[in-house]
């Protein structure tokens, strides 16, 4: 596709769908004056490209065996060395659901989507193995590698995810579940060295809210080519505040630069809602972490 005037915005520029052209998923997308040069389009990029995260849903259950599914989909994304040190406990019991969601903050969408999918990183599969071998299995108790069970966890959901909006599903992921790892391990049942990543919740959205496409920073703050630049430009960084903003006001939300939102997320401990105390929730679970 040629590079693309397109108007910026414009009331409801996040209103696209997957349906809609690559111009107008773009200019949701982006919103600045001319759109990425792209390779030829096609329907799963129209997918990526028309994802926003879901947060109310209708009470409808999923279709028949769409966890299956979404787990295919998973299963199908990279792992690395072919370790599969992920696993995923779906949850539907509304009981669970309440422990989550008060877990989460109260997140109340948790309650609302059929199905919660916790991800997980799986270190106890081979922990379970090697015992059973009778070989040791030292190299577990590395922080290197609860990087590979937390990316696999990762690049496995986000797989369902894509598998989820290609189904006209909606989804969000929940990471406020790492604000006590130890209640949720508990609630799961979790073995050791099994720790929840982020939850996902799955569901039909409800038509009634529109949740719009949220743009990005521009493609000259994130795509640097041979090595690093201008990670942080300012003009860009104020552009994009910008675009929020417009965002916020099409979604009816309070309009905060996201720079100041961003920032207030990492100002200290108390800005990680309870998750500055992961290291020694992991070490209670099982990790270590060499
Ligand atoms: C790992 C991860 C954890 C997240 N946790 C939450 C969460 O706890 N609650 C929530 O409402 N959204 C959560 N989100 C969704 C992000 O807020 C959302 O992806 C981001 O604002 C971009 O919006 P979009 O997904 O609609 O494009 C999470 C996203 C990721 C990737």
């Amino acid at each position: 596709m040629p590079d693309t005037m397109i108007e910026s915005r414009s009331p409801a520029l996040c209103e696209v769908s997957a349906r809609d052209t690559p111009e107008a998923l773009l200019a949701a997308r982006y919103r600045t004056e001319a759109a990425p040069a792209m390779a030829p389009w096609n329907t799963v990029l129209a997918t990526m490209l028309a994802h926003r995260s879901v947060r109310a849903y209708t009470a409808d259950p999923l279709p028949p065996n769409t966890i299956e599914t979404m787990v295919a989909a998973a299963q199908s994304a990279a792992t690395s060395s072919n370790l599969q040190t992920w696993s995923v406990v779906a949850v539907t019991d509304p009981a669970i659901k309440a422990v989550m969601a008060e877990v989460a903050g109260g997140q109340k969408h948790i309650l609302q989507a059929p199905v919660l999918l916790v991800w997980l990183a799986d270190l106890n599969r081979l922990a379970t193995m090697g015992a059973r071998a009778e070989l040791p299995t030292e190299g577990l108790e590395y922080l290197e590698t609860l990087f590979v069970g937390i990316i696999d966890a990762a690049l496995a959901a986000q797989n369902a995810v894509l598998a989820a909006e290609s189904l006209g599903l909606g989804t969000v992921y929940i990471g406020a579940l790492r604000n006590d790892p130890d209640r949720v391990a508990a609630t799961l049942k979790l073995p050791p060295r099994v720790m929840a990543v982020f939850g996902l919740c799955v569901g039909h959205p409800d038509p009634d809210v529109v949740s719009g496409v949220k743009p990005r920073l521009d493609q000259s703050v994130v795509l640097h080519r041979e090595t690093y630049g201008e990670g942080a430009a300012p003009a860009e960084i104020a552009a994009y505040d910008a675009a929020m903003q417009d965002f916020q006001g099409e979604q009816r939300m309070q309009r905060i630069p996201w720079s100041r939102q961003a920032l207030s997320r990492v100002v200290g401990a108390a800005s990680l809602s309870g998750r500055d105390r992961i290291k020694s929730a992991l070490e209670r679970l099982g990790f270590r972490m060499r």
